[in-house]
């Protein structure tokens, strides 16, 4: 069996009191197949302001989860009015998403911004994924894990073919020398098991879907057995 990897992406979504009740739910609804998922990392990267809540509700629910922020600021600390540095996401996280297709579209962040983000993350020891729209865009050495999505995929309901995704992977792992590089890009319960049955996908960045804990349950569900 190939070392699974599964990443939720909330975006800008959930309040502290909504968070609160994702966990309960996902804890639930998750339990029976914890045993068999132990082994996966599953990594749940959401805004800054739950963090901290999110870090405790898991660790006392023992919950076999990492979390993640969304964005870090390319600075240490300082005068740098509204970002959220390395050292503090630190406290509370394992993982940061580094160059979402949505930070480069909206945010305008550029290739040199996000290696500058890459740097800063390892500097605090957090890990990265590192995502690209294509397998033309630069990663830059030392992307703990990449995440291709086609910016035309995400959110929309139309997802890459799993054939072609697995092609452009393919060649991101050449290029670049990752190792582990997951699909993202509307995938719902309905088709993440054929992305990873394919060979060179390692496993899915979960938007949308992972908004319902009782869906993103079903779906880890789904993509540890769908390649057994
Ligand atoms: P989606 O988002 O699953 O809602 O398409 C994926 C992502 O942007 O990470």
């Amino acid at each position: 069996m190939k070392n699974l990897f599964i990443a939720a992406n909330w975006k800008s979504n959930k309040t502290a009191i909504e968070e609160h009740e994702w966990v309960s739910k996902f804890a639930l609804s998750v339990g029976d197949i914890i045993s068999d998922v132990i082994k996966v990392p599953i990594v749940i990267c959401v805004p800054y302001t739950v963090l901290q809540n999110m870090k405790q509700q898991v660790d006392q629910a023992k919950l076999p989860v990492f979390i993640g922020a969304q964005n870090i600021s390319k600075f240490d600390e300082g005068a740098y009015t509204g970002e959220v540095t390395g050292k503090m996401i630190k406290e509370h996280a394992a993982w940061v998403i580094v160059g979402h297709s949505e930070r480069r579209k909206y945010f305008l962040e550029t290739d040199s911004d996000i290696a500058a983000k890459m740097e800063k993350a390892h500097a605090a020891g957090l890990k990265v994924i590192y995502c690209v729209p294509d397998e033309n865009t630069p990663v830059p050495p030392g992307a703990d894990v990449v995440g291709y999505e086609p910016v035309w995929a995400i959110g929309t309901g139309k997802t890459d073919s799993p054939e072609n995704a697995n092609t452009v992977i393919a060649s991101i792992k050449k290029k670049t020398g990752a190792t582990t590089v997951l699909y993202g890009g509307s995938v719902t319960n309905d088709n993440a098991a054929l992305f990873v049955r394919q060979p060179s996908i390692d496993g899915v960045l979960i938007g949308g879907t992972s908004l319902d804990p009782d869906k993103f349950a079903r779906l880890v569900r789904e993509v540890t057995t769908g390649v057994q």
